[in-house]
C-alpha cells in the first residue's frame, strides 16, 4: 500500500489520522523494527542504522515511527504487519 504523507507531518500520526494501523510493538521508540516501510525521501536517523543495512537504507528502508515529512510531501510504501 502507497501513501502521501503531507507535509510537515509526523508519519504514524498521519496513519492514524487516516485509521491505518502499522504495527508498533515498542510504541514507537525505534525498538522493535516492526514499523517498516520504504521512503526513500525521509531522513535516515540512528535507529535507521542500527535495523537496516546500508543497502536497505539505500533503497529507502526506513522506521514508520521515525518517519517525519518535513516541507514537502513524502511517499511511503508500507510493507510491515498491520493491524486492525
Ligand atoms: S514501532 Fe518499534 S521500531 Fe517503530
Amino acid at each position: 500500500m502507497r501513501i502521501t504523507c503531507p507535509p510537515n507531518t509526523r508519519l504514524q500520526d498521519y496513519l492514524l489520522s487516516q485509521e491505518i494501523h502499522i504495527l508498533t510493538a515498542c510504541g514507537g521508540r525505534g525498538n522493535c523494527g516492526k514499523c517498516r516501510v520504504i521512503a526513500p525521501g525521509a531522513a535516515v536517523n540512528t535507529m535507521d542504522r542500527i535495523w537496516f543495512t546500508e543497502e536497505q537504507l539505500k533503497a529507502g528502508y526506513r522506521l514508520g515511527c521515525q518517519v517525519y515529512a518535513k516541507t514537502e510531501a513524502l511517499e511511503v510504501e508500507l510493507i510491515g504487519e498491520r493491524t486492525l
